[in-house]
């Protein structure tokens, strides 16, 4: 049997690469830019099969313009740039790459939290302009972090992992979700299940861990925006559609909320640029799942999620698994 023809959006890390070479025939976009729409339609066209990132769309038109796909492995856990009623209807395995970030994303959560607390980018520029007059008792005063309250919103896997790292700092851990956690992951953690309002009205630290879906788009609207305290900071290393950019914007430019911390944003890769102007938001380029270690798990998954595909097993992490019966 030929080897399945893959084209793969991103030239990947070596092990990837080497799994996938080993059972596929592979096209690698080698370039620094992400391909163009009409460039990636051309190159998908003919493949059997497509590991794609989360900034490839993957809609009726993009499998209407490659008939022989079979399957699709996204490198994210998260795959809102998938329609998969329209993968399933058309007979394309979905995959993504749960589990393997969580530890990494909850660490990049803390980093911005701390950031911003802490006012790190605001002390590191004084450092840098050569403008520092001395030690002076009022200079870039920040939050405290510990001993305060901690409102995690959406209590899955990254959620729970950045809701253990606050132990450390002897804060208090409320969260909310659709549905709420066993006994037993609350009563390990001292987490306590709140509704929305009363998060956004106690929380110091309010972080967003919920996947992107109409009913979560702007979920931290202008109005909720408002429950929170002026002292509160809002952090978002989920998706950027989930905080509403312009609201938040408003929000941190009349300092009704103290801060933020985004590694991602509404319109990704531009960025609000109220948000860029101001001193209270820190802004990362949605690289919270991006150590080495991490991004080349995910790959590997993605690689082995084809691999299984084509040697006729079940991927390990299929998203629509009745395409497969
Ligand atoms: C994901 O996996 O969904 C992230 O946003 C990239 O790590």
């Amino acid at each position: 049997m030929s080897r399945p023809s893959i084209l793969s959006t991103h030239p990947l890390f070596p092990e990837a690469r080497t799994m996938l070479d080993a059972g596929c025939d592979v096209e690698y976009w080698t370039r620094l830019e992400r391909p163009s729409r009409a460039e990636f339609l051309k190159q998908v066209a003919p493949k059997d099969g497509l590991v794609c990132l989360l900034t490839e769309k993957i809609d009726r038109e993009m499998l209407a313009a490659a008939p022989n796909l079979k399957i699709s492995a996204n490198v994210a856990v998260g795959y809102d740039n998938i329609s998969v009623p329209d993968c399933t209807e058309r007979r394309v395995v979905v995959t993504n790459t749960p589990g393997v970030l969580d530890e990494t994303t909850a660490d990049f959560a803390w980093t911005l939290l701390m950031t911003v607390a802490r006012r790190v980018v605001e002390g590191e520029e004084v450092c840098r302009s050569g403008k520092w007059a001395g030690w002076n008792l009022d200079q870039l005063c920040g939050g405290d972090v510990w001993g305060k309250t901690l409102g995690v919103i959406g209590f899955g896997r990254i959620g729970r992992a950045v809701a253990r790292r606050s132990r450390g700092f002897g804060m208090r851990l409320i969260y909310t979700d659709a549905i709420r956690a066993p006994e037993a992951a609350e009563h390990e953690l001292g987490a306590r299940f709140v509704d929305m309002d009363t998060l956004l009205r106690d929380a110091d630290f309010v972080t967003v861990h919920v996947p992107l879906m109409a009913e979560t788009r702007h979920l931290i609207s202008a109005e909720r925006l408002r429950k929170m305290k002026p002292t509160a900071y809002l952090i978002n290393t989920a998706r950027g559609p989930v905080v509403d950019n312009e609201a938040l914007y408003q929000a941190l430019h009349a300092g009704t909320i103290a801060g933020a911390g985004l590694d991602v944003h509404e319109h990704e890769p531009q960025i609000h640029p109220g948000l860029v102007s101001l001193k209270n938001v820190v802004l990362t380029p949605h690289i919270a799942s991006a150590s080495v270690e991490t991004r080349t798990k995910m790959a590997c998954m993605a690689a082995e999620n084809v691999l299984a595909f084509f040697a006729g097993r079940r991927p390990p992490n299929v998203l629509n698994p009745e395409v497969l019966v």
